[in-house]
């Protein structure tokens, strides 16, 4: 199976204005040629202080847009002077990654006083920027105006900038998202299978509390279901919900997380997000058994032996199914982790659990691992083996047979 190109097919323009953020957009480039972009570059002169066009032009192989006119010469690569009207029409998206306030400012009053700023005018797609700047330029009263307005009035889609440490020194808001969550914003505008699709998944483990410092869980990384979560936004869903267990993966930006510790608690949630939901994806490691009783005090070590009655636990995908059985909304998809018999298993539990989609992977090559070998089983007789993949492979193809049946409905 090939990586998954999500912007295949995909022209970007990257705006880049002058913040010392600008080093990180050079990989910012790089990420998003790998996801199959065509990337053209546009500079502010304030840009160039800190990178040359020379690196841009090097990852792109085009030159960089950097002056309006021909007379202001000298960027050290090829002068820099392209058409603003050619750029804004190249572009299927505009990437401005960072946007400085003066930037931001600028455009919020339709301003075209630079080569970037024109293009901003002149491009009718949609437009994705990255602010990075000091904590106090970023609190200031000007440009939370002009970012709610670029953001509420114009349709711009912000990656808001992240908290911590700045190259300044201060400590706070400002620096440059993550590259990974901009990228994701990216694709989340680019590929709209699932397009106003509300998903919910359930990911990492349950765990089921003994005493008040100890529980039973699973070994789940909670890799996969949140790599379902970036592929559901990669694919323009509206809402991404993730009922997360107690897990070390993190959810992507974007989506909203519903932490819960046990089986019931996760029951709760699924049934209540199931009511509106178009999907909903069980790849959660459910325990299936929880203590009878939870002991209100530490068990000591000076008891010796114990014995621990464990009661099963709701069957939360099967009463689902039971539930909805009929009905072709929501979407309803399960994972089948087996040690043997795996097709067996992945069959048989598709019927039981009356789900439209199962999907089947061994322990052993899946177990809290970044890769996976699955087979995709759905109601209507297609299988699907991936061969080893990643997750993230895996998630995409996943999104991939849901999309298909929205449309053949
Ligand atoms: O029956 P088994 O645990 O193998 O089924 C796995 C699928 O069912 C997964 O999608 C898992 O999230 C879900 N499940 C559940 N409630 C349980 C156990 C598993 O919803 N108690």
């Amino acid at each position: 199976m090939t990586k998954p190109q999500p912007l295949r097919d995909t022209k970007i323009l990257l705006g880049v204005t002058g913040g010392i953020a600008v080093y990180k957009s050079a990989e910012l480039c790089r990420m998003l040629q790998r996801a199959g972009a065509q990337v053209r570059v546009v500079m502010s002169e304030a840009a160039c202080r800190f990178v040359t066009p020379l690196t841009f032009e090097t990852l792109t192989g085009h030159p960089v847009g950097i002056h309006m006119f021909g007379d202001t010469g000298g960027t050290g690569g090829t002068g820099g002077v392209i058409s603003h009207i050619e750029l804004a029409k190249f572009a299927d998206i505009l990437v401005v990654a960072p946007a400085t306030a003066d930037y931001m400012a600028r455009c919020a009053q339709g301003r075209a006083n630079d080569l970037l700023a024109a293009v901003t005018l002149a491009h009718e797609g949609p437009i994705i920027f990255a602010p990075a700047m000091n904590t106090g330029m970023w609190r200031n009263f000007a440009t939370e105006r002009n970012v709610s307005d670029l953001v509420e009035n114009h349709g711009w889609h912000m990656v808001p900038p992240g908290e911590g440490h700045l190259a300044c020194g201060d400590q706070g808001p400002g620096r440059l998202a993550e590259l990974g969550d901009i990228l994701d914003a990216v694709c989340a505008v680019r590929r709209p299978k699932l397009m106003g699709k509300k998903v919910v998944i359930t990911a990492g483990p349950t765990a089921e509390d003994i005493d008040p410092v100890r529980s039973i869980t699973n070994r789940s990384s909670g890799i996969m279901g949140c790599e379902l979560a970036r592929m559901a936004l990669y694919h323009a869903a509206l809402e991404v919900t993730v009922i997360l267990g107690p897990c070390p993966a993190e959810p992507p930006w974007g989506s909203r997380v519903i932490p819960i510790r046990s089986a019931r608690e996760m029951q709760v949630a699924v049934n209540a997000e199931a009511e509106t939901a178009d999907v909903v994806i069980m790849a959660a490691a459910v325990s299936d058994w929880r203590p009878a009783t939870i002991s209100p005090e530490k068990l000591k070590r000076a008891d010796g032996t114990i014995s621990l009655p464990l009661v099963p636990n709701p069957d939360i995908l099967g009463e689902l199914g039971a539930r909805m059985a009929g009905r072709d909304r929501p979407i309803l998809v399960g994972f089948a982790l087996e040690t043997d018999n795996l097709l067996d298993s992945a069959q048989d539990k598709l019927k039981r659990k009356q789900v439209h989609i199962m999907v089947g992977n061994m322990a052993r090559d899946a177990l809290e691992s970044a890769t996976t070998e699955a087979v995709i089983l759905e109601d209507n007789g297609a299988v699907w083996e991936s061969g080893r993949v990643t997750k993230t492979e895996l998630a995409d193809a996943i999104i991939d047979r849901i999309s298909r049946r929205f449309a053949q409905s």
